[in-house]
């Protein structure tokens, strides 16, 4: 048996509801599939509007499924936001905070992302948590220091909430390299995904921290990235949109 690895589709808002649905249908059962053969985790990650209906189109299937984000608040007066709670109650399993997209647009802090944590580690719904850093950031050599900062507010919520027995999926996504084809060298990619490990492995388990990689993942670019034992999975924006690329990735692993 090949290694286990994690696949989230991070559908982000390429799709109209119908879209989304008909995709559902028309490739669960192949996805299914291919996932079952290769013993690893399939979660799909919709957009808000399409969860409850992607829950009970995936229900019976093997195939997991998480939102895009959270809010950081308990129930309230919080125009536009989506509850951990409401998430856990539609049948996510899993839910991507911190992405760069969210950070960047909604202005989302790294308080903000340890708060969304707690939210949905008190729902019992398993975290996927992005850091990265901007391309400036990389040119001026400070990827370490960025991202340690990122891993310092989780690193603090975990400890002090008490949360140092939960699973936390971790996706190093260098912003650079989002939809824009670049990848990182297996060299950095090592550097960096190794410190992740080491920060994190003072409040957790080595077995607790799931490390991912996104960023322009596609089926052409898996013979590079498999060779990095350190990676667990990855996180798949544009490529997992289109199923016979999913396949390709899938089956790759
Ligand atoms: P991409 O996006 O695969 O389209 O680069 C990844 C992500 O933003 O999660």
């Amino acid at each position: 048996m090949g290694k286990h690895y994690s696949i989230v589709a991070n559908w982000k808002m390429y799709f109209s509801f119908q879209q989304a649905i008909g995709w559902l249908q028309q490739h669960k059962i192949k996805l299914e599939d291919i996932i079952i053969e290769k013993e690893h985790t399939g979660i799909i990650c919709p957009s808000f509007e399409v969860l409850s209906n992607a829950y009970s189109i995936l229900k019976d299937t093997s195939i997991a499924l998480g939102a895009q984000d959270c809010s950081s608040c308990s129930l309230g007066a919080h125009t536009g936001q989506v509850a951990a709670q409401s998430l856990a109650q539609l049948g996510c399993g899993y839910c991507i905070i911190g992405h760069s997209e969210q950070r960047a647009n909604a202005c989302q802090t790294n308080n903000n992302i340890a708060q969304k944590l707690e939210k949905l580690l008190e729902n019992s719904i398993k975290p996927i948590i992005c850091i990265g850093e901007t391309a400036k950031e990389y040119q001026n050599k400070k990827s370490l220091s960025i991202v340690s900062e990122q891993l310092r507010f989780i690193r603090e919520l975990l400890e002090n909430k008490n949360f140092t027995n939960q699973k936390i999926l971790i996706a190093y996504e260098p912003i650079w390299s989002i939809g824009t084809g670049n990848l990182p060298s297996s060299e950095h990619l090592i550097l960096m995904l190794t410190a992740i490990k080491e920060h994190l492995s003072e409040v957790l388990s080595p077995e607790s921290i799931v490390l991912l990689y996104g960023g322009s993942v596609s089926g052409a670019v898996m013979d590079m990235l498999k060779t990095i034992d350190l990676i667990d999975g990855f996180l798949i924006g544009k490529a997992s949109t289109d199923f016979q690329e999913l396949k390709k990735i899938v089956l790759s692993l």
